[in-house]
């Protein structure tokens, strides 16, 4: 009896990824090609320079996962191809949609086209096999803010999502602003720890609505008059602290808030912000003084992050929930979940 094989491609922003995996979460190859250097001179992702390096990676990279995950007959290995088909960018999207049409064609094996929300969703179920719906599934990074509700897999409620910028944008704008680096994040993160949360009064955003709602600009200009009207006075550390209690503040107020209103006590956090320290923390901390009440799930950072491991995961849990696709879907830029 040969195992239930699926390959999942990811192209959907900055980052080409294949991966293989072997039903229901044995990953048995999982690449990441990262544009993150060719995109940082920009101070962002670039969309036009992002479709063009998916087309120069992205064959090459099937190849070496295929070879890596023990997959030399693709034809007779393969049950499945699962591809991100949206939301994100459309030139992006389509370079990995294309490619994973012409090899479920040229293969004979049947394809699903994948939204990439639901992938991030998915990147729990990989790393957390008691992870069981109903939960509340954060997702943020720097093209997403939102909280879902999982009624069942398959079955998904948005409750709330960002008015304007994702909460990791903001983290990479406000790192431009002080000449941090791209991605700023990371950077951010990292500085927070050393400086002091007090020191500069910033707004947090939706603090007092009864709504699931997120917004990151108003946080983000006024980091921006802080630095103007600090000039050399200003304390990078101290300012990364404050805005990041800030923006920390007002996810994990979220969550307590979407707790409350579904009645549901079990959130799992996926995207690269999830990889923060303090929103990690906060949300333990939330659990830990809970009494058993909250459970908390984090994937380890190279499932929360773009890959095609949680794509594949995605395709593979529809597929068997009895979902079909053909060769007719589009990418879909603005695909909702
Ligand atoms: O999920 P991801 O790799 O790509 C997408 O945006 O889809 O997320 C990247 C985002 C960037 O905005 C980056 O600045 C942010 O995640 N990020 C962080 C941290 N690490 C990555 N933001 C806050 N704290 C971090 N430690
Ligand atoms: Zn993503």
């Amino acid at each position: 009896d040969s195992p239930f094989l699926v390959l999942g491609i990811e192209s959907s922003c900055d980052d080409t990824a294949v991966a293989v995996l072997e039903e229901p979460r044995r990953i048995r190859a999982s690449l990441v090609m990262s544009q993150v250097e060719d995109h940082a001179p920009h101070g962002g992702v670039v969309p036009e320079l992002a479709s063009r390096r998916h087309q120069e990676a992205i064959m090459g990279l099937v190849r070496r996962c295929l070879w890596q995950a023990g997959v030399s007959n693709p034809m007779r290995q393969l049950s499945l191809i699962a591809v991100t088909a949206g939301p994100g960018l459309m030139g992006s999207l389509l370079v990995g949609v294309m490619a994973a049409k012409g090899l479920s064609q040229g293969w004979e094996v049947p394809i699903m086209g994948v939204n990439h929300m639901e992938g991030h969703l998915f990147a729990n179920v990989l790393a957390h096999p008691d992870l069981k719906p109903p939960f509340l599934c954060l997702i943020v990074s720097g093209g997403h803010t939102e909280v879902h509700l999982v009624r069942s897999f398959g079955d998904y409620r948005l409750l709330g999502a960002t008015r304007d910028d994702a909460v990791g944008e903001a983290y990479d704008k406000v790192a431009k602003m002080l000449g941090l680096g791209y991605p700023g994040g990371p950077v951010i993160d990292r500085l927070a720890r050393e400086g002091d949360p007090d020191r500069y009064q910033l707004p947090v955003p939706f603090k007092g609505s009864s709504q699931v709602e997120f917004s990151f600009s108003g946080l983000k200009t006024a980091v921006l008059w802080l630095v103007r009207r600090e000039g050399e006075a200003l304390s990078v550390p101290d300012l990364c602290a404050s805005f990041q209690r800030a923006a920390v503040e007002s996810l994990v107020s979220k969550v307590k808030l979407a707790m409350n209103q579904t009645g549901v006590r079990t959130v799992a956090v996926s995207g690269g912000v999830a990889a923060n320290r303090e929103l990690r923390r906060r949300l333990e901390d939330l659990a830990g003084s809970s009494g058993g009440r909250v459970r908390v799930y984090l994937p380890p950072l190279e499932l929360c992050t773009d890959n095609a491991a949680m794509v594949a995961a995605a395709g593979l849990w529809a597929y068997r929930r009895g979902v079909r696709d053909d060769l007719s879907f589009r990418a879909d830029p603005s695909w909702e979940l």
